[in-house]
């Protein structure tokens, strides 16, 4: 049995078919988390990156570091938020009764959805425009300045991003109530 979404304890999951369960249910949670570590792992990689020393020093420095950021976020932070859905979708319809039941859970995928619209439709583009501008540099005399005005969108969404990343894992691990009564969920 399942109360607000926390496993209790009963005889069957002491069966083989409980055990299973249980087994399945770690596999999905541990692969939500490997998406997790992906997504955030990709966020502080921006925020190291952006802080290194001499990071403007010339065109083909600007162009590698930008190239780095693009690239982490084609190949962990995106794939970490598609890790992230596939599970979560797959634990809230399997193990939590569905959508729209529980209300930790419909904010923490309302976080989530807000997560993937942000990084999808605005880091995104936003990362890819500066490599392309980057990428138009002259490397004798170059003007920041197009650079700057973009990089100024990164640090308003990019923040958060982070914030909003957070507050969906305070939300699953702590669980508040959010004025709702337990409810118990039979399978
Ligand atoms: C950026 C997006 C997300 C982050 C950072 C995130 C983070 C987390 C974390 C840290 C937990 C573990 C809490 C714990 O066991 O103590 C968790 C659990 C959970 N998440 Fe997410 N999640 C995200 C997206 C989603 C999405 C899109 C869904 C579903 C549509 C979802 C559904 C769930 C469910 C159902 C659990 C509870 C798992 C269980 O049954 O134990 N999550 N999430």
């Amino acid at each position: 049995m399942l109360v607000d979404g926390a496993a209790v304890d009963t005889p069957a999951a002491t069966t083989r078919e409980g055990r299973t369960v249980k087994t399945l249910r770690g596999l999905l949670r541990l692969l939500h988390f490997v998406g997790l570590a992906m997504f955030l792992g990709g966020i502080l990689g921006h925020i190291a990156l952006e802080q290194l020393p001499g990071a403007e020093a010339d065109a083909a420095t600007i162009v590698v570091l930008l190239s780095a950021q693009v690239h982490s976020t084609r190949v962990l932070m995106m794939p970490g938020l598609f890790l992230l859905i596939v599970t979560g979708v797959w634990l809230t319809v399997r193990y939590h009764g569905g959508f729209l039941r529980v209300r930790w859970l419909t904010v923490h995928q309302v976080l989530a959805v807000l997560i993937l619209l942000n990084t999808a439709l605005i880091l995104g583009p936003i990362g890819t425009h500066m490599l392309e501008v980057a990428l138009a540099l002259r490397p004798d005399a170059f003007d920041l300045s197009a650079l700057h005005e973009l990089a100024r969108q990164e640090l308003t969404f990019g923040p958060i991003n982070l914030i909003l990343t957070i507050a969906a894992i305070g939300v699953a691990v702590f669980r508040p109530a959010f004025a709702q009564r337990a409810r118990p969920i039979h399978k």
